[in-house]
């Protein structure tokens, strides 16, 4: 991965150990955590072991999510990025799958679909995927609006671990 991505308004660059505060103040929130299927985090080594994760798949798939940065702040505001799918989802295994998750004082302003738009970029362009994937639950409005604006063809429902989710994807131009 070529990094940081800077965008207009937004800088994407690599998790370090040093996110461990940021990453539960997201993962602790119930607003944020609402639709994405795993509870909560209730301790900070729960943090420190996703942060652990994503450092490891960085190191063997090359890519995984990253840090979003408001440039004009320079305020942590979530992740965005591309993860390599190693555990079966919807019967797929080892696809690139896009996702993004952020603070609540920041959502409606349109980061979520500008930091996706260059994730989509580093999948086609420096991964080379040929097809990116994505899923949201189906009462995860702005997500499933995001995903259709991006041009992703949503692929039907499926139960993601009990939740009712949209399958989508998104072939290489
Ligand atoms: C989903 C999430 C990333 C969206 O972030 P965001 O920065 O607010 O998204 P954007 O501003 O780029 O776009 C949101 C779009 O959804 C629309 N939207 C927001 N709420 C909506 C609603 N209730 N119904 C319909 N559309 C809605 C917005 O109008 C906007 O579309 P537009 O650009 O055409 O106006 C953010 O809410 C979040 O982090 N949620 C918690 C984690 C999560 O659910 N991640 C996704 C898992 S699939």
């Amino acid at each position: 991965m070529k990094l940081p991505i800077i965008t207009e308004r937004l800088i994407l660059r690599k998790l370090t150990k040093d996110d461990v505060d940021n990453i539960f103040l997201l993962d602790s929130n119930p607003d944020v955590m609402k639709y994405v299927g795993v509870p909560p985090s209730i301790s900070k080594e729960q943090s420190e072991k996703m942060i652990e994760n994503i450092l490891n798949q960085y190191e063997k798939n090359g890519t995984g999510r990253l840090a979003v940065i408001e440039k004009e702040t320079n305020k942590f505001i979530g992740w965005s990025g591309i993860k390599l799918l190693t555990e079966e989802v919807n019967g797929f295994k080892n696809i690139y799958e896009l996702g993004y998750r952020f603070l609540p004082e920041f959502w409606g302003k349109g980061y979520a679909t500008e930091s996706a738009k260059a994730s989509l970029d580093l999948g086609f362009n420096q991964l080379n995927a040929d097809k990116i994937y994505a899923y949201a639950d189906v009462e995860n409005q702005s997500s499933n609006s995001i995903l259709t604006k991006l041009g992703f063809e949503n692929k039907g429902e499926f139960l993601d671990n009990g939740d009712n989710c949209y399958w989508y994807e998104l072939e290489k131009k």
